[in-house]
């Protein structure tokens, strides 16, 4: 092997030859795209296979079959060294603006599924490299190749919209069908996209003949490369892997890297000796044998996959039992660029306690074959004994796994698998298993049983006396309830066992064993091998899984009337105006702004305490590392060490206040070296007593401020009347905000004190802030700049000054520029999410449900400062009415203080906790007394003339529009009573269908802050740069200024331009935030446009001439082509005139309806329906208005149902990447999502009578919540459960499996609070 030294490592990207000659074996495929050949297309997001942003396509040629084979991977898990002889590419090589779009690129952007675009080149590629394999996939396979892509803005529906084009299900309408585009009121509109020609795979690049040609060259040939740290071996034949393997005990074998790179990374695991084994003929080899399919231990997932379906089609059924259960398990097992690279070799080594397969290959008594140098191969069977401990098989250190041998089922012979996953996709399980029984010959004896569970040990485990127990037994209906006694004393889980929701899991494993029970009676009674009463219909909903088809759905809006002028956009689908750039990795986002010359890198030094002492920090160990430049820390602070406008101490001095907390920064030549070095840096701490829950702070009366507090009418004299009173409390955990884009800066030192920040920020006036009071300057001196944000949510609005200013002072002590890019697990630790919540009501209402009195306290976790806190809950408080007028209301806020990270805003910002507790109490209302939710509801509505609590009139009130609409839209009365007969008909699955009305006040708490400016600047050939102060994040806020300069001035849109959002074009500008980008900025844009028209005017009346002419006569006769718009909402405050407070500018209304499905079993749940109509006035741009609708909604659903943010205790994150934190993906969206815009509804209050979008229709996703809740009611009422009962958010899958209650349930009570130390806390 030695001799293969001096080998090249040659690859091709984009059809260009690469040849590296000393490549670096823990260097990723995305690493080098990215660093070395500046493709930056490729995204950089999580860097653990989790977010799919960085897939691309490697090309491969298969010498057996003569053919090429393309796969998508993740670029992050890819190691360098493994793409030897093979083709990548990324989707610059597909396509660009400079030559042509690729129609994959072309129909995301045209189609509206590019928001912020972050996400949107990896699902490009994962949609070509679809294509590339199956020109005419179905839409099901559309969405299953898609499920390992996050988007975090769009709601995936556009995506998939603008992929139909592309499938089997397209129809022959072409662009005239009406799945491919919106349905509207009017006839056709003039800017309707155009769609794009049928895609033709033989257009595509050729794979480079030199891989093919010389592919014995390629692969079969060892190779070595090697750095100073770390050696990389391919050797090709097995005595080679042998050899190497005797010469290095301790190396790694490595295939798929997908477990090997996440110890790297995350786990700080070094692995001097890599011995990749993709290319030995042993390991890669597939093979039918007497007893099963013998598949070498190299062999992907997704050929397995492949081979098993073959293989089924041509073996009887009864042969294939185990192979349908590998198949059906692989459905749910990680994503397709996983399961494309991941070995069945390295699933079963990995021994993770939760892996998927294992359960199965130990159930079913898989062969395995093992060899090591100088022994024969022996074979080793995955029985009860094969799992020692945690990640220890019986096979030794030195053993090489050559194959697997998956086997064939006997006729007598049952199988099923079992996985429980918090989200459907791409999921990790929570409980699997692989359950088989043999019977003697046809009967319903048990001969042998063999049931492995994963998730409840550390490692899979068999349930061994249940196993024994029912040997000998019936299949008879007794034997769940033996089962259900054995499996609680076989698989046993301690109070504080990693993973939590130990009762939960509990109840899966006894779950999961009647559906196995159930499935396997059901064979047997179709073979007539049991008699006697069939199983009930009813039960067999149990065992019925429904598959539901791909998501479908409706866009419907008003088109501008045939009277408006061609050239005016105004009202009309423009395509995001840098949609285009997204799609083939042209848009330039700060990470993918090119190194500066001497450029820097800083990685954070931070706490992972949530309250102690620093004793002392040595540095020495991460300064001695070659690269490392410096550290910096509070003593490096030349301004104040203190973030004014969030009242924050900016870094730890002598006592860090949660984990997190900023105590420094390493600098380094490159951020790989930044990055390890910070982990070497040592800190000892001294603990001191932290507050981590709003429990805690509640009994250590820990507040930031004083308690602010609404009310009106007279609570006393209210509760005193009413005839009813219920009191009660609900929780809302918080939510991370996952932007693909983490927290970035690149500062620039320029001469003397000035200094350029590129800042990933929506508030760059608080970048601007924070980098001048830190530095000690003078904030002219400070230039902030962004020109697109990969996601904000509100999470950049406060969050992004620490980084900047952290590497400004890098920048200014080392004269240099430095990047930061936070890596995702440190963004998730070091930046707060939105706040958690808990309400604690008294309500008095009439029988009839109206209420007439509200006490409510609502306590927020703040966290470890005030951040933006108290205006968060400012607003928690004024929106927590919704649409219901409240005659005697008081409301009394909380701000806890507390250990954790400080939370911040996030879209929704205190209304989305404050919606859902009043909602709640809407629900406790209506299931307590048995009344109807959707009179109780409309009785309580505000009509126009009503005064909220905090004394504004609602007037032009559109919420009965919307409501009525909705009803109308859902066919709600006539799908209610479907439900009902569902649930009627199925005991272990039920429905639940739910409306809810939608009022959101628009304007941001804080009156000064509804101000904004604007710029334009006119150049003589007639071209418009715009500059305002809102900051394009995605949601099409630059696109919509543009339609409104276009409109004011009379000109096309194609003549404007907007470069980048500044502080030094617009000044003083307020957070993009609280929905009021448009309508802020609108109006100045208008304003500026307005003053030029002004100017122009005198030039306007010669016949003939045309903008261009006026702009040069203007300019000839010295007259300024340059104006600004400056414009403040007015009204807000006092109104003396009708003794009236105006918190809110004016107010958006809407409507949804859902309907939820459940398996009452496990908890799992899919949203079958959701119909929403929502006022957004004149829309400025539909399809803009419904990507807002659509994106947040499903964020919204993310928030309560999905999205478990999960904290230690000790106050130490658990959730710290896509691969724990599941934010919702493509398979979780409803399967038919219709969205359409309240008809006639101008508002004349803002920018062209539209209304603001950002936030409101997030809050419209409580319907799928309360579906949920009406879903688990219906399961509750089977076993006598009448009622409400309290349901927290997020209402994830073991919430709605513990709330159904029944004889499973019951054997696992839920433990009480306080009684035990969990794994996790709720915040
Ligand atoms: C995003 C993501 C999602 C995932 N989802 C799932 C999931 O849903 N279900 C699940 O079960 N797993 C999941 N995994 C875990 C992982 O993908 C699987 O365990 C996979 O099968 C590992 O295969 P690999 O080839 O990538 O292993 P590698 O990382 O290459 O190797 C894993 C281990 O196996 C050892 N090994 C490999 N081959 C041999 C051999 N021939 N002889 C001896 N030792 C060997 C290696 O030395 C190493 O210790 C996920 C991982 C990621 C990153
Ligand atoms: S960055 Fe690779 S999957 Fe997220
Ligand atoms: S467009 Fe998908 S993450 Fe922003």
């Amino acid at each position: 092997m030695e001799n293969q030294k001096g080998h090249n490592l040659v690859f091709y990207v984009n059809g260009e030859k690469i040849t590296e000659s000393q490549p670096d074996p823990t260097c990723t495929l995305l690493y080098y795209l990215r660093k070395t050949l500046t493709l930056t297309g490729t995204k950089s997001v999580c860097g653990e296979g989790g977010c799919g942003a960085c897939t691309v396509m490697i090309s491969k040629y298969d010498d057996k079959n003569n053919t090429i084979r393309h796969y998508s991977v993740n670029a992050c898990l890819t190691p360098i060294c493994s793409v030897h002889g093979l083709a990548v590419t990324t989707t610059e090589g597909i396509g660009s603006l400079r030559t042509r779009l690729h129609p994959v690129q072309e129909q995301i952007a045209k189609s509206h599924g590019s928001q912020c675009g972050f996400c949107t080149p990896g699902m490009v590629m994962s949609m070509y490299t679809l294509l590339r394999n199956n020109p005419q996939p179905t839409m099901l396979q559309i969405e299953k190749y898609l499920e390992g892509n996050l988007c975090r803005c769009t709601g995936y529906r556009p995506i998939l919209d603008g992929y139909r084009i592309f499938s089997k299900d397209a129809c022959g309408m072409g662009e005239n069908c009406c799945q491919n585009k919106s349905q509207n009121d009017n006839k056709t509109d003039k800017n309707t996209n155009v769609y794009t020609s049928p895609y033709d795979p033989t257009q595509e690049p050729i794979f480079p003949p030199d891989l093919k040609i010389n592919f014995g060259e390629y692969n079969k040939k060892a190779l070595m490369f090697e750095t100073n740290l770390v050696k990389w071996y391919r050797p090709v034949t097995l005595t080679d892997l042998l050899d190497l393997k005797e010469e290095y005990p301790d190396s790694k074998i490595i295939i798929g890297n997908t477990e090997v790179g996440i110890e790297t990374r995350f786990k700080n695991m070094k692995y001097p000796v890599l011995i990749n084994a993709s290319h030995v003929p042993e390991l890669t080899d597939i093979n039918f044998t007497e007893d099963g399919i013998k598949f070498g231990a190299s062999v992907t997932l997704s050929k397995v996959d492949e081979v098993l379906e073959k293989t089924k089609e041509d073996l009887p059924e009864e042969k294939t039992r185990v192979f349908t259960a590998v198949i059906e398990m692989l459905k749910w097992f990680s994503s397709k660029q996983i399961r494309n690279t991941a070995s069945i070799g390295g699933n079963i080594m990995t021994a993770s306690p939760i892996s998927d397969l294992n359960p199965i290959f130990q159930a079913s008594s898989a062969k395995l074959e093992v060899v090591s140098k100088g022994s024969k191969i022996k074979e080793v069977l995955m029985d009860k004994d094969f799992f020692q401990s945690y990640r220890q098989t019986i096979i030794s250190a030195s053993d090489v796994l050559l194959s697997v041998t998956i086997p064939f089922s006997r006729k007598n012979e049952y199988f099923e698998s079992f996985k429980q996953a918090l989200r459907k996709d791409d999921d990790i399980a929570i409980v699997n298993a692989g359950m088989r029984v043999v019977f003697e010959n046809e009967s319903d004896i048990i001969k042998e049983l063999y049931l492995s569970y994963g998730g409840m040990a550390a490692t899979t485990v068999m349930a061994k006396t249940t196993m024994q127990k029912l040997v000998g037994r019936k299949w008879d209906n007794n034997l769940v309830q033996v089962a259900c006694q054995t499996l609680e004393g076989d698989l046993p889980l301690k109070a504080d066992a990693p993973g939590g929701a130990i009762e939960y899991r509990r109840t899966l494993t006894t779950s999961f064993f009647f559906k196995f029970y159930l499935t396997v009676a059901q064979q047997l009674y179709n073979k007539e091998i049991i008699h006697g009463t069939p199983i009930p219909r009813s039960h067999l909903s149990a065992i019925e899984t429904p598959e539901l088809g791909p998501s479908t759905g409706s866009q419907v809006y008003e088109l501008v009337s045939a009277a408006q002028k061609d050239d005016n956009p105004i009202g009309r689908p423009i395509v995001h105006t840098s949609a285009y750039q997204q799609t083939t990795g042209e848009a330039v986002y700060i990470d993918d702004m090119l190194p500066l010359k001497g450029e820097l890198f800083i990685a954070p030094v931070y706490s992972s305490k949530a309250r102690a002492t620093l004793l002392n920090i040595d540095t020495s160990a991460s300064l001695e590392i070659q690269g490392v430049i410096g550290y910096i820390d509070h003593s490096d602070i030349k301004g104040v060490n203190y973030l004014e406008v969030i009242e924050e101490q900016f870094l730890a001095v002598d006592e860090v206040t949660c984990e997190g907390c900023l105590i420094g920064g390493i600098v380094a030549t490159s951020s790989e070296i930044a990055r390890e070095a910070s982990k070497y840096v040592k800190i000892e701490y001294q603990d001191l007593p932290a507050i981590i829950t709003i429990e805690d702070a509640i009994n250590n009366n820990s507040y930031l401020n004083k308690s602010p507090v609404y009310i009106t009418g007279n609570i006393e004299k209210g509760f005193e009347e009413c005839e009813e009173i219920l009191e009660g409390e609900i929780h809302i955990g918080a939510q991370e905000h996952f932007c693909l884009e983490t927290q970035t800066a690149i500062v620039v030192p320029k001469e003397r004190d000035e200094i350029d920040v590129y800042t990933a920020s929506q508030r760059i006036t608080f970048t601007q802030d924070s980098v001048a009071d830190v530095l000690g300057v003078s904030k002219n001196k400070v230039k902030c700049f962004v020109k697109r944000l990969g996601g904000g949510f509100g999470g950049k609005e406060t969050q992004s000054g620490h980084v900047a200013a952290l590497a400004a002072m890098a920048a200014t002590k080392y004269n240099k520029p430095v990047r930061m890019v936070l890596e995702r697990d440190d963004d998730m630790i070091m930046t707060g999410t939105r706040h958690p919540f808990l309400g604690k009501y008294k309500v008095g209402f009439s029988r009839d449900g109206r209420i007439t009195c509200l006490d409510l306290n609502l306590y927020a976790n703040c966290g470890n400062s005030l951040d933006m806190s108290a205006a968060m809950l400012q607003d928690a408080m004024k929106k927590c009415d919704n649409c219901y007028k409240i005659p005697n209301f008081r409301v009394t806020g909380h701000l806890c203080k507390t250990n954790i990270r400080s939370n911040t805003a996030f879209r929704g910002f205190g209304t989305v906790q404050g919606m859902f507790v009043i909602e709640s109490i809407m629900q406790h209302i209506i299931d307590d007394n048995r009344l109807d939710p959707v009179k109780v509801r409309e009785l309580n509505f505000y009509r126009d003339g009503d005064r909220t609590h905090y004394n504004q009139i609602i007037t032009e009130c559109n919420i009965n529009s919307c409501w009525e609409e909705c009803l109308k839209q859902s066919d709600y009365y006539t799908r209610k009573s479907k439900v009902e007969e569902f649930n009627r008909i199925n005991r272990w699955r039920k429905r639940g269908l739910a409306i809810i009305p939608l009022k959101y006040g628009i304007a941001f708490g804080l009156k000064m802050l509804n101000q904004a400016g604007a710029l334009i600047n006119i150049y003589t050939d007639g071209s418009v740069l715009l500059a305002h102060g809102g900051v394009e994040m995605g949601q099409g806020l630059h696109t919509k200024m543009m339609q409104v300069a276009s409109a004011t001035l009379g000109i096309p849109v194609d003549k404007i331009h907007i470069d980048e959002t500044g502080t030094n074009t617009v000044p003083n500008t307020s957070a993009t935030a609280a929905s009021t980008g448009s309508d802020l900025n609108g109006m100045a844009v208008k304003i500026a446009c307005e003053k030029i028209n002004k100017r122009l005017e005198p030039y306007k009346n010669e016949k003939g001439s045309t903008w261009n002419d006026w702009v040069l006569k203007a300019y000839s006769d010295r007259i300024s082509l340059s104006a600004t718009g400056f414009y403040k909402s007015p009204g807000l405050g006092h109104d003396p005139d009708t003794d009236s407070d105006n918190s809110f500018f004016y107010y958006s209304y809407g409507a949804s309806c859902s309907e939820v499905e459940i398996d009452c079993l496990t908890g799992d749940h899919s949203v079958l329906r959701t119909d929403i109509v929502m006022d957004v006035g004149s829309s400025l741009n539909p399809a803009i208005d419904i990507g807002q609708i659509e994106g947040a909604f499903i964020q919204g659903y993310g928030l309560y149902m999905l999205e478990d943010y999960k904290v230690s205790p000790s106050g130490n994150l658990i959730t710290k990447g896509p691969g724990n934190y599941k934010i919702p993906s493509v398979g979780n969206i409803p399967r038919q999502f219709n969205v359409s815009l309240l008809k006639d509804t101008p508002n004349t209050k803002a920018v062209y009578s539209s209304k603001a979008i950002g936030e409101p229709p997030l809050l419209l996703s409580i319907s799928v919540f309360m579906a949920t809740k009406s879903a688990i009611m219906a399961a509750r009422h089977e076993t006598g459960r009448r009622g409400y009962f309290r349901l927290d958010s997020p209402a994830t899958a073991d919430c709605i499996r513990m709330a159904c209650q029944d004889e499973f349930t019951k054997q696992f009570p839920l433990a009480e609070e306080g009684t035990s130390s969990p794994w996790s806390v709720r915040l």
